[in-house]
């Protein structure tokens, strides 16, 4: 009599197996359509071409004409996402132009209420105004580092591209300088238009807030 019974269960531990596979199955479907979406959501930062092959070269770009101080009018960001949603404080640059042509680039930010200063050390490149940023091992996790100035008159204005490799990931961003904090409506439509026709979208631009503490000295 208990053979039935048996048989019943062993008939019940096949379903409750079949329908075990059947759970594996679809978890394993579903498992492949995420890997998917997740290769989808990887796949333009690690295989994308870099803009850095479409960003041009300021022509005839003249170091010393270039250095002094800058500041920050705006950014397009390929890290920002809600476009002008974001507030940015302005930071001010200082580009130190040494003898050997590298630019010591002294950087003063307003965070926390605490004004920070930064210098980093830029090298000249293979072309003139692009640059390379020095000792790169005293950086956590760059793993390459391009600056290339795609455009200036330098008495007002500089689009400066920045392209970095941290930890695998690609960031790169064009920043939007000027001599004085005040950012004129069409300087603003010509970086807009220059950034939008390279890889960026509106969303990814964000103008500065001008500050007066800090950046002045
Ligand atoms: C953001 O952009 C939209 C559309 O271009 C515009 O209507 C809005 O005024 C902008 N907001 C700010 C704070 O600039
Ligand atoms: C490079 O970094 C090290 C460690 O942070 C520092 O001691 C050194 O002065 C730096 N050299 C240059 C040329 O910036
Ligand atoms: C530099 O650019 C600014 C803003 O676009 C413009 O007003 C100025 O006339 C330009 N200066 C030179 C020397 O081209
Ligand atoms: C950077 O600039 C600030 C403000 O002008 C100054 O106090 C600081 O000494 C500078 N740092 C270097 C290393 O030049």
């Amino acid at each position: 009599m208990r053979l039935p019974y048996s048989r019943q269960a062993s008939r019940k531990t096949r379903i409750s197996s079949f329908s075990q596979a059947m759970a594996l199955g679809l978890l394993c479907l579903g498992l492949i359509l995420l890997g998917g979406l997740q290769t989808k959501a990887f796949f333009p930062d690690m295989i994308k071409i870099p803009p850095l092959n479409k960003v041009p070269f300021q022509p005839d770009f003249q170091d010393d004409q270039f250095q002094g101080k800058w500041y920050s009018l705006g950014v397009a960001d390929n890290t920002i996402q809600n476009g002008n949603g974001s507030q940015l404080t302005m930071y001010s640059v200082n580009y130190e132009l040494q003898d050997d042509h590298s630019f010591n680039v002294n950087t003063s930010m307003l965070r926390d209420e605490v004004c920070e200063h930064s210098v980093e050390t830029l090298f000249p490149g293979f072309q003139p105004g692009q640059f390379t940023l020095g000792n790169l091992t005293s950086y956590r996790g760059v793993m390459s580092y391009i600056v290339r100035v795609a455009a200036t008159n330098y008495s007002h204005f500089a689009m400066v591209y920045v392209e970095k490799i941290v930890r695998f990931k690609w960031y790169y961003k064009m920043t939007l300088y000027g001599r004085t904090k005040k950012l004129r409506h069409k300087l603003k439509e010509r970086f807009i238009k220059f950034t939008t026709s390279l890889d960026f979208t509106k969303d990814n631009i964000a103008f500065s807030v001008p500050i007066g503490e800090c950046i002045d000295g």
